[in-house]
């Protein structure tokens, strides 16, 4: 026994591809930096729906409320897509966040330098990238009820409901102060203060707590239309960026293409200190299953390996081994090492998910 425990759930697609690659850094940590973790691993997703009948099964929820960190790979694909709403693989992550209350998903949105040329922006727009979304994930429109369709007279209605309540906001508020202090020290807070009350209130209680608990942190204010705008028209103005759980959705996405790379991109959902003073956490790449390239090793492992790098950042007080591992990254794609969806217009030869892997280990190699 260690006293670092890690529940991995790869999940469907290319979830179970990417987190092989996962492991094999794992292992490298072990035999040669000397930090070993307990791994168990179970199901989530449509796999756990084709064994149990359910996206999560109380046992796996039960252990991930036990360990000191959750792996997570993706869920989904077309096989499930007629399944009843309520076991439908997605609501298998969606129970793991709310019941692990991970109400902080810190999404960092780089551009890795030699990636540039990927964007679909010009180059100077996006080189040099590095902000940090964070989003939260427990409340809002996903978990706000009244919900359902109903019948209204003689037609159905479709309802959902944002709610936001104060305490709920200030959290995610203080997650975002804090992130800003290790890094610009800027928050851009972003909701629809124009249209919605829970945007007004939202708009409050960040400034409060800003004016109370923070006020060396630079503070704006964003309606998150205009938020999204100005992504995509100089990202570079931000550094911190705290939203709610739908806004976080869509401007999480669109920050990820910006880099060029979505199959690189890691993230991390936090809730409060446990026992031990480690927070819950989960953590998992920000792209999909990717049904349609699943079982054919093309899929790029990078946002999987640099989510477990998160998990020794914010979970296991490893930073140093984390920059080991994001720094063989870089040096890896600086080495022109592509896989499929990271080859240019000239083309080339791609390598698979498992000599990426393999690449990585050989740089961390290298990195001793
Ligand atoms: C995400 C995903 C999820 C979400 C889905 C898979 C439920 O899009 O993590 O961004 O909407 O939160
Ligand atoms: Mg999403």
């Amino acid at each position: 026994m260690t006293n670092r425990s890690l529940l991995i759930l790869p999940g469907d697609g290319i979830g179970p591809e990417v987190m092989a690659e996962v492991r094999k850094i794992i292992a490298w940590m072990d035999a040669r930096r000397g930090i070993a973790f307990d791994v168990s691993e179970d199901l989530v997703g449509g796999c756990a729906y084709d064994v149990h009948g359910t996206p999560l099964h109380d046992d796996t929820m039960a252990k991930a409320l036990e360990v000191d960190a959750v792996l997570l790979g993706a869920v989904g694909g077309p096989k499930y897509d007629n399944l009843d709403f309520s076991v439908k693989p997605e609501r298998g992550l969606l129970r793991l966040r709310k019941e692990m209350d991970l109400y902080a998903n810190l999404r960092p949105a780089q551009c890795f330098d030699a990636l540039a040329d990927f964007s679909s922006l010009k180059k100077d727009i996006v080189a040099g990238l590095d902000i940090m979304i964070i989003r939260e994930l427990t409340s809002g429109v996903y978990f706000g009820e009244p919900r359902g369709i109903f019948t209204e007279g003689n037609e159905r209605v479709g309802v959902n409901t944002q709610r936001y309540t104060e305490s709920e906001i200030a959290r995610v508020a203080r997650s975002a102060f804090e992130m800003a202090r290790k890094r610009n020290n800027k928050v851009c807070s972003m909701e629809k203060a124009n249209v919605m009350e829970s945007g007004v209130l939202w708009r409050q209680v960040v400034q409060e707590v800003h004016d109370r608990e923070y006020p060396d942190v630079e503070l704006s204010h964003m309606y998150a239309d205009a938020g999204a705008m100005q992504l995509t028209r100089w990202p570079k103005q931000f550094d911190v960026i705290v939203t709610d759980n739908l806004f976080g959705d869509l401007l999480s996405d669109l920050a990820a293409m910006l880099t060029g790379s979505l199959g690189m991109l890691p993230s991390a959902s936090l809730g409060a200190p446990m026992a031990n003073g480690r927070p819950k956490a989960l953590y998992e790449p920000v792209h999909g299953s990717a049904p349609d390239i699943a079982g054919q090793g093309k899929a790029n492992p990078i946002a999987c390996i640099l989510s477990f790098a998160m998990a020794l950042r914010y979970s296991f007080d490893l930073g140093i081994e984390a920059a080991r591992i994001e720094r063989a990254v870089e040096q890896v794609l600086a080495d022109g090492v592509r896989t499929a969806d990271l080859m240019g217009p000239d083309g080339g030869t791609p390598v698979t998910t498992t000599q990426m892997g393999d690449r990585i280990v050989a740089a961390l190699d290298a990195s001793l």
